[in-house]
């Protein structure tokens, strides 16, 4: 069982980011030398990923014109000699088929993924949050690796999970491991958005999840939970609680996620994909009294 499908959700509306994100999607905010999701993108690709599917919204109509060949643009730079800015369109011709499903309402990441129901049709698939980088320098394959595990362990879900600071539990879905030391471990349970002093752990949802088609049954029967959305969160902990079994698993020791959903961590992740650029990296960190990054 191949699983070559991924459902991106790229509907929200970045209310966090204002005004930056009034007319632009902040799945296309600019970090290093890519928008966001472009980054998504090639991961997704580099983990054996050939169909994504957008969940959309208003206003995203930029993520679709940027992931479409531009004929005129190749060619306008063919006959004004840049040839050298051809390379920056290589991802362009990335092995994946586009497909995109609008979100009619704005009803939560629940919905959007519920959303992708009848395109995805009873298969497995990968959900990979638009606004979420993982690593830098493109090397994140933990998809891959969660792609593995879930065919070695008939579990319904498996999520990828990063170490957050307690006081930033409270910005994301919360695990509670049953081994917390554990590199791989059964969730018990998953809280979303919890308040510090009642969080099960410092787990955080990094934002890549690999599903069995039951998610969709589980969703159907979520209600509105946190901030009135539909929650992915309490689908996945419907899913727990009807006895299936949902893996989580770490990043990898020195891979971590930028979350692009607030300033602060935006900001983090300008700054760091800036001084890692290979050409103005270097003379930026010195600028900047940077020793290494
Ligand atoms: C969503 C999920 C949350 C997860 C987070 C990762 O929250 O609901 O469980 O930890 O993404 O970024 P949002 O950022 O949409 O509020």
């Amino acid at each position: 069982m191949a699983i070559d499908l991924a459902v991106v959700p790229v509907a929200g509306r970045g209310t966090r980011l204002l005004p930056l994100t009034k007319s632009q999607p902040k799945e296309m905010l600019p970090v290093g030398r890519r928008p966001v999701v472009q980054y998504v993108v090639e991961e997704l690709a580099r983990c054996g990923i050939k169909r994504i599917l957008f969940v959309t919204g208003p206003g995203k109509t930029a993520i679709e014109n940027h992931f479409d060949i531009d004929v005129e643009l190749i060619n306008h730079l063919r006959e004004t000699g840049k040839e050298e800015f051809l390379a920056e369109l290589a991802f362009e011709r990335e092995d994946v088929e586009y497909f995109y499903v609008r979100q009619r309402r704005q009803l939560g990441l629940g919905h959007a993924v519920l959303c992708s129901r009848a395109f995805v049709d009873g298969d497995c698939f990968v959900v990979a949050l638009g606004d979420s980088i993982l690593g830098l320098n493109e090397r994140s394959r933990i998809v891959e690796v969660m792609v593995e595990r879930f065919k070695a362990s008939e579990a319904a879900a498996v999520i990828a999970f990063e170490e957050v600071a307690p006081e930033d539990v409270a910005e994301y879905g919360i695990a509670l491991p049953r081994d917390k030391d554990a590199e791989v471990f059964i969730l018990d349970d998953l809280v979303e958005k919890p308040d510090p002093s009642q969080a099960p752990s410092n787990l955080a949802v990094a934002g890549r999840y690999v599903f069995s088609p039951v998610i969709f049954e589980a969703l159907a029967e979520t209600p509105p939970g946190k901030n009135g959305e539909i929650q992915l969160t309490d689908a996945i902990r419907r899913l727990i609680r009807a006895g299936r079994k949902v893996l989580g698993i770490r990043l990898p020791p020195g891979e971590r996620r930028f979350d692009i959903g607030h300033f602060e961590s935006y900001f983090r992740a300008v700054v760091e994909f800036a001084v890692a650029d290979p050409q103005f990296g270097a003379a930026l960190r010195q600028r900047l009294g940077i020793k290494s990054c």
